[in-house]
């Protein structure tokens, strides 16, 4: 009896419901209220980033929301969040995976938990200079690691540049002795971390929001960045000693959540790649005249020491390091390291 009770409650509970639906509908055509389904607000990207607006990538991300906003006026809307004013780069990984955001563009030191072969970028002298390591990532393989997490909900877009990695110290250093016992801020990098090992350097791994409070305060007495972030965060205050060493140059990529990329009309993803594209070829670009120009003011500061090794100090620091190479060459791949070396001249590409 009971059950045949409880039966009728949930019958009548569902007809309540039912009635209820149907005089929503009534009241909403009666006070002449659209019932459509679909949205009419634009498609909202929320695209983070952790350095200045005029540093490459800063100037990338308003130019994207610049272009996609003229182009797909109506359509999509984009936030530019900078400086690191709601995410840091590791943070900014989980929320564009948690559908918080829906672009950023952090190092390619910084994917470690997501994707093992691009840790590949982080090989000491791997790259000779900027236009192998260019080569390197227009190529097949490059293009292969520009994918590499799409199983983990991410698209890789683009790569886009900075510049060179230079070492700043507080302490003159010409060869990897003269850093022994330093403590040195780093990105998240394992294979940075293991190379600063090997020269008995500490090794901390911290935002790069906190790069310049850590020099202020003396808790690392040396870091390691392109000139645009060591001029935009006046690291040459405080690590005067700047050493030009160009053992790996920091470029990132330009990532999306792959469900979000996916969904979109297509249309508007092929406007959204059009502009990408054009985008890129701007930030490379910038990149070169930005780092030139950070370079000059940073000499001009009259507070820094600008090193230029000379081969033989060279050959000292590419020895020291050498090990990394061969250490991570399992996890990373020794066909794609291989194919790294491959890049080395355009006509071997
Ligand atoms: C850093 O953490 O030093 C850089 O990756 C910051 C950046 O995005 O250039």
């Amino acid at each position: 009896m009971n059950r045949i009770r409880g039966q009728f409650r949930r019958q009548k509970g569902w007809q309540h419901f039912g009635l209820a639906l149907c005089g929503w509908f009534l009241c909403a055509i009666v006070a002449g209220f659209p019932i459509a389904v679909e949205s009419a607000e634009p498609i909202l990207i929320r695209f983070s980033h952790v350095v200045s607006e005029s540093s490459p990538k800063g100037v990338g991300a308003k130019r994207f929301k610049e272009l996609v906003e003229q182009r797909l006026a109506g359509k999509v809307r984009v936030e530019v969040y900078p400086g690191a004013s709601r995410y840091d780069d590791d943070r900014a990984i989980l929320a564009l995976l948690l559908g918080e955001l829906e672009m950023a563009a952090p190092s390619l030191s910084k994917f470690r938990p997501v994707s093992k072969s691009l840790q590949i970028f982080d090989i000491p002298f791997l790259f000779q200079d900027l236009a192998h390591l260019k080569r390197f990532q227009e190529s097949a393989s490059g293009k292969q690691v520009l994918k590499s997490m799409e199983a983990r909900g991410i698209r890789g877009l683009a790569y886009w540049d900075n510049g060179p990695r230079v070492i700043a110290t507080a302490r003159p250093a010409r060869v990897p002795i003269d850093l022994k016992g330093a403590v040195f801020r780093i990105e998240p990098s394992d294979v940075t971390a293991a190379q600063y090992r090997l020269i008995d350097v500490v090794p901390l791994a911290m935002p790069f929001s906190r790069a310049r409070d850590a020099a202020i305060t003396g808790l690392v007495n040396g870091q390691e960045n392109a000139w645009s972030n060591i001029a935009s965060k006046r690291l040459q205050d405080y690590l005067p000693h700047l050493i030009e060493l160009d053992h790996t140059f920091l470029s990132y990529m330009l990532v999306t959540r792959t469900s979000f990329w996916n969904d979109l009309p297509a249309d508007v993803r092929r406007e959204l790649e059009n502009i990408v594209a054009e985008v890129t070829a701007e930030v490379n670009r910038l990149a070169l005249e930005k780092n030139a120009a950070a370079r000059a003011a940073v000499a001009a500061s009259g507070k820094a020491q600008i090193i230029e090794p000379s081969s033989e100090q060279k050959s000292a620091w590419q020895a020291a390091f050498a090990p990394v190479r061969e250490e991570f060459a399992d996890m990373i791949g020794r066909s794609l390291i291989e194919e790294a070396g491959k890049s080395a001249t355009p006509s071997s590409n």
